[in-house]
């Protein structure tokens, strides 16, 4: 399986192209879970251009260095409070930044997608690639998702240059959770009327070495935010 590589030389002016060969990203093959998946043969007609204009000139230009902060944890943990705060405090200091939230993306990108396994895996391949993008046009991501499954972290983890990708564990008990019930979710999944929902019937697989473990039943959320502008600095 091969693919062409293209790259504009800026000294010589012109594009120069080059057989390499594809490895598809073995999380690819393993964790789909029944999604669809796109042959990797449709990939030799795809390219690839080295604009001139890169990720490091517009993080230049934004005086910041990009990063995607991904926040994991059940429904009701604090995912959202935290990313919400956290965006708050980044903005105050003049950095450039954006949230993809899980019920947000799930109204528009993501609205023709559930929770099964193999939706949420969709789900979680679909936000990171957006959140990839959007730190290569130089911003902060804060992306707030359930994302319940550990190979589709890793898959995320892999789109990103080292330490660029931090992954925040936001972690509630389950009792603790389903006890704040902020959008009455965890009554309505008890009484049957949610199917999957995470931790009652569907799994949820805690992070083994996240770069922070944030338990939000002890922490307050500003407190929370002062441990990741810790760790940011
Ligand atoms: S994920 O598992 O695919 O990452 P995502 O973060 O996008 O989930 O969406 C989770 C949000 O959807 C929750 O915060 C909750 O408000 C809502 N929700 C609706 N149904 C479910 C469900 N079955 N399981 C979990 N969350 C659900």
């Amino acid at each position: 399986m091969s693919w062409i590589d293209v790259s504009w030389n800026n000294n010589k002016k012109r594009f120069f192209a080059k057989l390499v060969e594809y490895n598809p990203r073995p999380y690819h093959s393993k964790s789909l879970r029944g999604c669809r998946r796109m042959k990797t043969e449709d990939l030799t007609q795809v390219f690839t251009v080295n604009f001139v204009v890169n990720k490091a000139e517009r993080a230049r230009l934004k005086g910041q260095k990009p990063c995607c902060i991904w926040f994991t944890g059940l429904s009701g943990a604090g995912k959202s409070t935290i990313a919400n705060l956290l965006e708050q405090r980044l903005y105050s200091e003049g950095k450039h930044t954006y949230i993809l939230d899980g019920d947000h993306v799930r109204h528009g990108l993501n609205s023709d997608l559930g929770f099964s396994d193999s939706h949420r895996v969709e789900n979680v391949r679909r936000v990171a690639e957006v959140a990839k993008l959007m730190v290569d046009a130089g911003l902060i991501v804060l992306v707030a998702l359930i994302s319940p499954f550990l190979s589709e972290r890793l898959g995320a983890r892999r789109l990103f240059d080292q330490g660029e990708f931090v992954e925040v564990f936001v972690d509630a008990p389950f009792e603790e959770c389903e006890r704040r019930d902020p959008k009455g979710l965890y009554a309505r999944a008890r009484r049957g009327e949610i199917k999957n929902f995470t931790g009652l019937d569907s799994i949820y697989e805690e992070p083994e070495t996240p770069e922070i473990h944030l338990c939000t039943a002890e922490t307050s959320p500003e407190a929370s935010v002062a441990i990741i502008m810790r760790y940011l600095q």
